[in-house]
């Protein structure tokens, strides 16, 4: 099978969630003809209006400079059949156990077999999606070779994992580390090449498995040296040590690197908790026992109630205390708060009888469907008004401005879970 470099050729990216919609419009930006497809209707009007159904910055300008003229979404499969490229991005959630929930996956292949009966060109199923070493081989491969009836002479398959963060998904997407291209084709590099023309990064060339592999490593290692910093952090604290210096003098050694160090509350996010527990999972049924893994998500478990402690030590006792709760997100600039630190921290404050005021720049719709119970008030300032304590709890950067604001709380109890207030009254969760 040869890949002409002809830019006319189309791309369907599969699944209008977080990855897809980025994908999507980057590629569009970057010169291709692509179709968004989302079995969801609502979605796909609202993406095809310029409004993206997540918020992340530059999307919908993204969006309104390449709709109607190299970038469409629709609900069905139909642009399957005019493209020469796939990319699979639906989610891939956790089950009970923890391992992948991979029916999404499985509901992709089927509908894009099924499309793909019409196309008799060559084509590109691309993975980006994250799944366990071995999906794409064992499921999607054989899945949508039944499906279409089609041949592996004239179908390749490739993983392409994505490494995007919420909040700077697009220049993730524009200037990545690497790109990581699993197949066993030689036409991999010239699509890769193809696909990602404009884009300066690396390119790995992997197994599939060794691809799909990386993904889940990547994450769990960013998620190790959290929690690492964390529990060295609570050690810090305690001897009188200010966890953020060490940790600077110990990324200074190359080997090591100074990013994803932040000590705080922990980690949240769809991502790191799901993917780390599909890792552990992983290695159980490999036979082997995940325990710096477990280590990892069980530090992660119990960081948040450190702040819960802290205050009941300073109060002896948190009935009736009104608690101002500054970032309720996983994190800054995203209005996702799934796995939020917020929430196991919410729900022991309301087990304790705290009375609770939320403030959160882009979250609070999200969080009032979890905790309706919860007084949401327009600001900072507001949240502070007569508070007998304040925990802050994403680095965003209104928060570091707060200052004269703590002057409206009743008593001054200021704890930080995230290192971002320059105010000096402020206590760490961890420094
Ligand atoms: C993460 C990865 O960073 C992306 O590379 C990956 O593509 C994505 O998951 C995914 O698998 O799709 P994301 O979940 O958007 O991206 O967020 P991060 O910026 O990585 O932050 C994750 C969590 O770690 C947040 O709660 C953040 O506050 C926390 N964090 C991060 C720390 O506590 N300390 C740090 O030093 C850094």
């Amino acid at each position: 099978m040869t890949c002409s470099s002809d830019s006319t050729k189309q791309i369907s990216v599969i699944g209008g969630g977080y990855v897809g919609l980025v994908t999507a419009a980057c590629l569009a930006d970057l010169g291709h003809m692509v179709t968004l497809i989302d079995i969801d209707e609502e979605k796909i009007r609202a993406i095809n209006a310029a409004r993206s159904p997540v918020a992340e910055s530059g999307l919908n300008e993204l969006l309104a400079k390449n709709l109607g003229k190299n970038l469409i979404a629709s609900s069905d499969y139909e642009s399957v059949k005019r493209s020469y490229l796939s990319i699979i991005c639906v989610n891939t959630p956790a089950t009970q156990t923890g391992s992948a929930d991979l029916s999404s996956i499985e509901a992709a292949c089927l509908s894009l077999g099924h499309a793909l009966r019409c196309n008799s060109g060559d084509h590109v199923v691309v993975t980006k999606s994250t799944v366990p070493p071995g999906t794409t081989e064992s499921l999607i491969q054989p899945l949508v070779l039944r499906t279409s009836g089609r041949s592996d002479k004239n179908t390749i398959f490739l993983s392409n994992p994505e490494f995007l963060r919420e909040g700077s998904a697009i220049s993730d997407f524009m200037s990545p580390d690497r790109i990581i291209a699993g197949s066993n084709n030689d036409a991999s590099s010239e699509i890769i090449s193809w696909l990602y023309a404009g884009i300066s990064a690396p390119v790995m060339f992997t197994s599939v498995k060794t691809a799909e592999m990386s993904k889940y490593v990547t994450n769990a290692f960013l998620a190790t040296k959290i929690s690492f910093s964390n529990e060295i952090g609570n050690v810090c604290k305690r001897l009188g040590i200010d966890v953020y210096e060490v940790m600077q003098c110990v990324g200074m050694d190359h080997r090591i690197s100074p990013h994803f160090f932040n000590a705080g509350v922990g980690f949240g996010g769809a991502c790191f908790p799901k993917d780390i527990r599909a890792l552990i999972s992983l290695a159980e049924e490999s036979g082997e026992t995940s325990r710096l893994l477990q280590a990892v998500m069980d530090i992660n478990r119990t960081q948040p109630y450190r702040i819960v402690h802290q205050l009941e030590n300073e109060f002896g006792g948190l009935a009736g205390k009104r608690i101002a709760l500054l970032g309720l997100a996983f994190k800054a600039a995203t209005d996702d708060i799934r796995e939020s630190r917020a929430i196991p921290i919410i729900q022991a404050f309301l087990e304790k009888g705290a009375v609770l005021v939320g403030y959160d720049p882009l979250a609070m719709e999200n969080m009032k469907k979890l905790f309706p119970e919860i007084d949401y008030v327009k600001s900072s300032s507001d949240a502070l008004q007569g508070a007998d304590a304040c925990i802050v709890l994403t680095e965003s950067p209104e928060f570091a401005a707060l200052n004269g604001e703590f002057d409206q709380m009743n008593t001054r109890m200021i704890i930080e879970g995230r290192r971002i207030l320059q105010t000096k009254e402020k206590q760490g969760i961890c420094w």
